[in-house]
């Protein structure tokens, strides 16, 4: 099938590629020209495993490309929109800027009988609104949203857990039809197919995201009940995870949840709600919200009273600045914030990332970076783990980080290392929840 996506970021150009890939032609449209280059150029613009391979491919067969103008959706049948919804400057509501001039933009080279499939994360009623103006031209809206996890984008795209399709009113029941074609290989393979009106679609996303922000909080509130009493979160979280009710997954306390998606998602659901008049009903996203930024305050205080109360001119190792492992997005991260607050303490902070420096420099010039985690860690009075990469969580062994420095205070914000053998190494271990 012949399809368009509106904005190539972190949605857009992996749904573009895998579209591709399983066997549509694309074209990906974004304003952002140094993008559009680098993407017709058979490349990622940022880190996401899998995604150059299916890029080369794409351009290669001739079913993927990229332009800057709007002109080139003409034609396609389904016109996806994957542009972003940051948190307003000004407040906790989504900024639909974006989306609304990418629908706009579109709508002069919609040919009735087109379908334009939102995938932007937006408040609950912005479809509705949106079809107002889609449906002038003959053409439908329906809303499909994305679920991926960033760091294993390609995989969730072509071989989604579930795919859900808001559609309008009458008639639209066609529309759900032509999108279970675009996603004919995973309906083939049995994966739950779920049509909704409009409204529930965009709910789907925004609870989702609510509840996994949820649990995460939930268990780093474990944590912290934790601190005060001697438990072991980790243990608690092992023990209550094997109730199948409960589940491990999405159990693990640290520095908390951060990126381009649960942080804004929460707080766009809420000003939504205030909105709707049901701001009690998502109040607890606040605590939620709370909650995690606390640990980022946690971390921080672990380095300073381990380092006897001050971190004025010391050394500090920072393993990880992306938001989590597997992406060099930095949007929010919760391990940059707290390298960032370290340096505002006086430290001498030094950074390393496998996928993330270079983000990371262009928002924060005042800290250091090195590419190199030994020499990130040499001589350091601290190291702290705060993106649980395998290079730091899984390959780096005490004996080795004893080799580098003579510091021997290891802060562990992702709860990701083995306290027993750092200890056994001679190393003072904190983790996060745990004695
Ligand atoms: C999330 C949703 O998972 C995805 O379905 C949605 O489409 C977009 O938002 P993503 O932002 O890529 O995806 O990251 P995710 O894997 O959910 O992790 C979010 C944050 O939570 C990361 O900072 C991660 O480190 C943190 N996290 C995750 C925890 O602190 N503990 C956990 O147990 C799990």
């Amino acid at each position: 099938m012949k399809l368009s996506v509106i904005g190539c970021g972190y949605l857009g150009a992996v749904h573009a590629a895998a579209m591709a890939s399983i066997g549509h032609e694309v074209v990906g449209i974004d304003v952002d020209a140094r993008k559009i280059e680098v993407l017709s150029k058979g490349e990622a613009p940022f880190f996401e495993p899998g995604l150059p391979e299916i890029l080369s491919e794409g351009i290669a067969s001739g079913r993927l490309t990229f332009t800057t103008d709007m002109a080139a959706a003409s034609g396609a049948k389904v016109h996806f929109i994957g542009v972003g919804t940051p948190q307003q400057k000004d407040g906790y509501a989504a900024d639909l800027t974006y989306v609304n001039a990418a629908v706009d933009g579109l709508l002069p080279y919609l040919s009735p009988g087109d379908i334009v499939a939102g995938k932007s994360t937006v408040p609950v009623g912005t479809a509705a609104e949106l079809a107002v103006r889609v449906e002038a031209t003959g053409a439908t809206l329906v809303w499909n949203p994305e679920f991926l996890r960033e760091g294993f984008a390609v995989q969730d795209t072509i071989d989604p857990d579930r795919l859900v399709v808001g559609v309008s009113g009458d008639g639209a029941d066609g529309a759900a039809e032509v999108l279970r074609e675009v996603y004919a290989p995973a309906v083939a393979k049995g994966t739950p197919f779920i049509v909704t009106d409009l409204a529930t679609a965009e709910l789907v996303k925004v609870a989702a995201n609510a509840f996994l922000a949820t649990k995460i909080s939930f268990i780093n509130a474990m944590a912290e009940i934790a601190e005060v009493t001697g438990a072991d979160v980790t243990q608690l979280a092992d023990a209550i995870g094997h109730d199948v009710r409960i589940g491990r997954r999405f159990l693990g306390a640290g520095i908390g949840f951060g990126g381009g998606c649960l942080p804004k998602d929460i707080r766009a659901f809420s000003a939504r709600a205030e909105e709707l008049g049901r701001g009690e009903s998502v109040a607890f996203l606040r605590e939620v919200d709370e909650i995690n930024l606390r640990r980022r305050d946690r971390a921080v205080q672990l380095v300073v009273d381990g380092l006897g109360g001050s971190a004025f001119n010391k050394k500090i190792a920072v393993l990880g600045a992306a938001f989590k492992p597997h992406s060099d997005d930095i949007r929010d991260s919760p391990a940059l914030d707290v390298a960032v607050r370290l340096h505002g303490l006086g430290a001498r902070v030094t950074v390393t990332d496998p996928a993330a420096i270079d983000n990371a420099r262009r928002v924060h010039p005042q800290l250091t970076y090195e590419a190199s985690r030994d020499e990130t860690i040499r001589d350091a009075d601290a190291v702290i783990l705060v993106t649980e990469w395998d290079e730091y969580r899984r390959d780096l062994t005490p004996e080795h980080a004893s080799s580098l420095t003579g510091g021997r205070l290891v802060v562990d914000g992702r709860n990701g290392l083995d306290a027993a053998a750092w200890r056994a190494a001679g190393w003072r271990y904190h983790g996060m929840g745990r004695p």
